[in-house]
């Protein structure tokens, strides 16, 4: 089976073809991130604009590097929620054209089920040679979700959320502290890189939620202590200072999330932990996973770095796993800024 995907969820224009077995054919994705940088955070007015202009030549670029044409393919699948309505709007109602213009099917996918199977998919040689088995755990982790799931089967209804964040979201700690320190946005991959070069423990930061055996996350506290330290001592020119605060910010982030994977993966009985969204990329994360699953004789599957940020391959094999079961959206297709995802009894925030 083959499939278009098609992502406008937030800040990411993105069209892929994927095959039903994960492979990737096609994946493009024209970011807006230079468009937003200037005020350090996604403008929804200016986020829907820019999809609307990179929509057509993403999906012609798509299907050319697939060397495939619309006829080609058997179901279109597109991001209708959760996001930015505005930007989630002109992927839907773009693609309702294509679907009926072609007389194709045409399937609604959940940008969070997307991440969570990111990590099948598979692109070049570099890829795992095996997927993981079901059940697993997975973390997704992203600048607006922060939550663990149990994972029946490649579908929303298999899914069962097992605890989330009460306020911020990691990628959403990432970008704000990354603010506060300077530098720029999106503020992830900075302090990714800058954490290499600082020593992690440096600077005493409470851990959150550390006695805490719940399966919940809270950063907004870690965020604040940031937020402290640079109103006591202002925003660090020394680089070396710099690169302390974010080893030590990114060490705490990485060791709540790490702890409470393996904790979820213990209470559900499941040996198989997946990782996905952007903050997945984050090395000091990927590095942590790997080496407690290791000693711990577990199996953990990391996505492959494009799989981790926002892209359509990940929606398009969403979709692929949604249509085999029989699943067909109509022309009167919704976007909406809710996820599809059950969800525990959480209030507030966290629970978009
Ligand atoms: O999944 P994603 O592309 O978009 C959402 O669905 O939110 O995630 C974007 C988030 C941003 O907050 C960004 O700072 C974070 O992922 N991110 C990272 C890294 N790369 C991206 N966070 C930590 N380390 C990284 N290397
Ligand atoms: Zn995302």
């Amino acid at each position: 089976m083959l499939v278009l995907g098609i992502e406008s969820s937030c800040d990411e224009t993105g069209a892929a073809v994927v095959r039903d077995d994960g492979v990737v054919l096609s994946d493009v994705v024209q970011s807006q991130i230079d468009l937003h940088a200037r005020y350090g955070g996604i403008i929804p007015e200016l986020a829907a604009r820019d999809h609307l202009r990179s929509f057509a030549p993403v999906v012609s670029e798509a299907l050319a590097k697939a060397n495939l044409t619309l006829a080609d393919l058997d179901v279109i699948a597109v991001t209708c929620r959760p996001g930015l309505v505005g930007a989630l709007l002109v992927g839907v109602q773009a693609v309702k054209g294509m679907a009926w213009a072609s007389q194709k099917p045409l399937v609604g996918v959940d940008h969070l089920v997307g991440h969570i199977l990111s990590v099948f998919l598979r692109r070049g040689d570099k890829s795992p040679a095996e997927p993981p088995k079901f059940p697993f755990v997975s973390l997704l982790v992203s600048g607006g979700h922060t939550a663990l799931y149990r994972v029946d089967a490649p579908h929303v209804s298999m899914m069962k959320e097992l605890g989330a964040t009460r306020d911020d979201a990691a990628g959403e700690a990432f970008d704000k502290v990354a603010k506060l320190l300077g530098l720029g946005y999106p503020g992830g991959p900075v302090i990714d890189r800058l954490a290499k070069k600082g020593r992690a423990g440096s600077v005493p930061f409470t851990r959150p939620m550390a006695r805490n055996d719940s399966l919940e996350f809270s950063f907004s506290g870690l965020k604040t202590q940031v937020a402290q330290l640079v109103e006591t001592e202002g925003v660090p020119t020394n680089e070396e200072r710099l690169a302390d605060i974010c080893a030590s910010f990114q060490d705490v982030v990485t060791e709540t999330l790490t702890k409470k994977l393996f904790r979820a993966a213990e209470q559900e009985n499941v040996t198989t932990l997946v990782i996905g969204g952007g903050v997945a990329a984050n090395k000091g994360l990927r590095e942590r996973v790997a080496s407690v699953a290791a000693k711990r004789n577990m199996q953990a599957f990391l996505p492959e770095l494009a799989s981790c940020t926002d892209n359509a391959a990940m929606i398009a094999y969403a979709g692929a796993m949604s249509f085999a079961r029989g699943e067909v959206s109509g022309l009167d297709l919704a976007a909406t800024s809710r996820t599809s995802l059950p969800q525990g009894t959480r209030k507030g925030r966290g629970a978009r």
